[in-house]
This record gives structure tokens, C-alpha cells and sequence, in this order.
């Protein structure tokens, strides 16, 4: 039988960092109000001719390298975001070009904060049928483009960057499951009201920028984040003691303190990179993934539960063997 592991990762930040102080002087906020009610510190911002298939490649570039393999290798490319460059071609199909990758099978996928869950759902069905042998994926996100920078309740929360990893074939598990849900009957509590078939050009300015009721998105999230972390573990017939780690997508540290208390999951062996990150949609979990392996936290041979929750609503777990 053949699976998937994860065979190397990477990360990009864009240079520019925004703080809470920066943010003082853009809206009647404070850092107090945002260090407390989200834990956020700082967040990365794309330069003005910076795009999200630009992050894409730096951190696959990264994933590539750190697998060992060369660029040629890769058969598979899924690029989760909600903020590709153009309408069309894919950022998959931009990304592919720039790394000079031939022929293989380029594709995005759309599923908002959950969307790096549903693209490592994806890759891994193709490497266990034989379908690929390297798929590179990649969450990538620019929603300092999305944000309407006078509204204080959204802009304070999100910041851009990029995750990737490599999955390749292996004699042993490495994504030992993946659940993946959704519940479009949410769709008004956290959206971006305009669309392309729904008249963009012609939109109001506010419905063009990210429009969410955060407290029942809190609310829902922490319900959420904690149904999936049992189904995913109960499914494996393991519990929370045999984790090594939970990475979790980083919208807010109370939620991720909240999810964690319910797992009964110790914040010592939780991944947070909210305070330096800010919310980075579907490369929250990608990123924070690289930053622990490269700073040694995360070793070959550890137990990962990742698990994500985000517009839609949408959300998924991974259980991986690094
Ligand atoms: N600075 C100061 N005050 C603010 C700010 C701000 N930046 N933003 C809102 N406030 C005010 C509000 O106006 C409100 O004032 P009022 O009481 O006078 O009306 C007060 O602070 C409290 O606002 P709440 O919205 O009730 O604050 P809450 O404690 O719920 O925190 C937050 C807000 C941080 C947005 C939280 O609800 C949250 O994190 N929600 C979930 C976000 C999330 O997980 N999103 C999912 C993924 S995103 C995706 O998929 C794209």
C-alpha cells in the first residue's frame, strides 16, 4: 500500500510588518484592545506589486528544497487560497510556470481558512491511488487586499504569507487522516459579499472588503475546532495523549486556547504563531507547521493534529506522522 508523508515544508512573510501601534494610527483602536481580544502583535503586508502567486513560489521553492528532491520532481500542484492573482489562469497554473514545472496538474482550491486542509485532503487521495508521487501544496494568501482598512472589527485580524508543503510517497503513513466539512448555511457571517457573477465592478466599496459578525463566528469556531479534533482522534482510535503536537489554524489565541482547552491539549505543546502572523486564511496552518519544524519544536516521528475552521463555514483536521 502506498502513502503520503510530508516530505519537506516552507515559509514566506512578506518584508513589510504592520503593528498594532501602526494600526493605532489607522482606526480608533489600541494594542491593548487587539493583544487582548485576539493576541495578535504584528502581521506581515504584501508590497504594493507583490502577489499571492509571488509568496506561493518563495515558500514552495522552500518546501522543494527541504524535501531534497529537484523542481522537476514535482507532479502535483494545489494552491489553496481565496486571493489568487488573476480571475483566471489558477495562481496553481502561475506557480507551475514560474517554477518551470511541465505538464502536471496545476489547480486552486477555495475553501477559505480550511482551504490548505482540504488541498493536503486532496493530494493525499492522488498519492495513495497512484495519482502523483511529489504534489506540492500550497496555502498562499493576500487579504491585506481584501480588508477595508477603515473598519476596525476585520483589519486589525488578517495579515498575507505563504505555506507549502511537499507530499510525497511512502511506505509508511504520514497523513494518517483527514476529514474535511462544510455548512454553506453560514455563508453571511463571514464573507466577502461580492463576487465576479454578482456584478464586482459594480459593488459598493464595502461589499468588495470582508464583512464578518465575529462573535458568532468565535462561537462557532471553538464548537467546531473541538468536534474535529474528536472525530479525527476517535476515528484513530487514539486520544490527546498520543499527540506530540496540535497546530491549529491561527485566527485568534482565544480560540486556539479555547480548542485546545476542550482537547485537554497542554498550550505548551500548541503551535502559535497568531501574535507574529495574524490571521493568514489558508496559510495559517502551512506556516505555522514550517516555522516549528525549522525551529527544531517539531521533529521527524511526531504526532501532528492540524485542524482549521473558516468561511463557509468550512473546516478540517489532519492527523500526520511527521
Ligand atoms: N479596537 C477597539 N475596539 C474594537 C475593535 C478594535 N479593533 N473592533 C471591535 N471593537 C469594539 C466593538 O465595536 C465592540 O464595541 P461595543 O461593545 O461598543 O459595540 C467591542 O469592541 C466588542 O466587540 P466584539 O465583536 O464583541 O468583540 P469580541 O470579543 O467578540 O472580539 C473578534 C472580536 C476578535 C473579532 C472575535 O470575535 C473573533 O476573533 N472572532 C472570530 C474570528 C475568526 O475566527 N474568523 C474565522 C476565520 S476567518 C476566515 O475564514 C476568512
Amino acid at each position: 500500500m502506498t502513502f503520503a508523508r510530508i516530505a519537506g515544508t516552507g515559509g514566506y512573510l512578506p518584508e513589510r510588518v504592520l503593528t498594532n501601534k501602526d494600526l493605532e494610527k489607522m482606526v480608533e483602536t489600541t494594542d491593548e484592545w487587539i493583544q487582548e481580544r485576539s493576541g495578535i502583535k504584528r502581521r506581515h503586508i504584501a508590497a504594493d506589486n507583490e502577489t499571492t502567486s509571488d509568496m506561493a513560489v518563495a515558500a514552495g521553492r522552500k518546501a522543494i528544497e527541504a524535501a531534497g528532491i529537484e523542481t522537476g520532481a514535482i507532479d502535483l500542484i494545489i494552491v489553496a487560497t481565496t486571493t489568487p492573482d488573476k480571475v483566471f489562469p489558477s495562481t496553481a497554473c502561475i506557480v507551475q510556470r514560474r517554477l518551470d514545472i511541465a505538464k502536471t496538474p496545476a489547480f486552486d482550491v477555495h475553501a477559505a481558512c480550511s482551504g490548505f486542509l482540504y488541498a493536503l485532503d486532496i493530494a493525499n487521495r492522488f498519492i495513495v491511488t497512484g495519482g502523483a508521487t511529489n504534489a506540492l501544496v500550497i496555502g498562499s494568501e493576500t487579504y491585506s487586499r481584501i480588508l477595508d482598512w477603515t473598519d476596525r472589527s476585520t483589519c486589525v485580524l488578517f495579515g498575507d504569507g505563504a505555506g507549502a508543503v511537499v507530499l510525497s510517497t511512502s511506505d509508511e503513513a504520514g497523513i494518517i487522516s483527514t476529514h474535511i466539512h462544510s455548512e454553506g448555511k453560514h455563508e453571511e457571517l463571514l464573507h466577502v459579499p461580492a463576487g465576479i457573477s454578482s456584478g464586482y465592478a459594480d459593488v459598493q466599496r464595502e461589499a468588495a472588503f470582508i464583512q464578518m459578525k465575529g462573535n458568532e463566528v468565535f462561537k462557532k469556531a471553538v464548537n467546531t475546532l473541538g468536534s474535529i479534533a474528536r472525530e479525527t482522534l476517535e476515528g484513530n482510535n487514539l486520544s490527546q495523549k498520543d499527540l506530540t503536537w496540535l497546530v491549529p489554524h491561527q485566527a485568534n489565541l482565544r480560540i486556539i486556547k479555547a480548542a485546545a482547552k476542550k482537547l485537554g491539549m497542554p498550550m505548551e505543546r500548541v503551535i502559535v504563531t497568531v501574535d507574529e502572523h495574524a490571521n493568514t486564511s489558508s496559510a495559517s496552518v502551512p506556516l505555522a507547521l514550517d516555522v516549528a519544524v525549522r525551529d527544531g519544536r517539531i521533529k521527524r516521528g511526531d504526532m501532528l493534529l492540524f485542524e482549521a475552521f473558516g468561511a463557509g463555514f468550512t473546516w478540517g483536521s489532519a492527523l500526520v506522522r511527521y
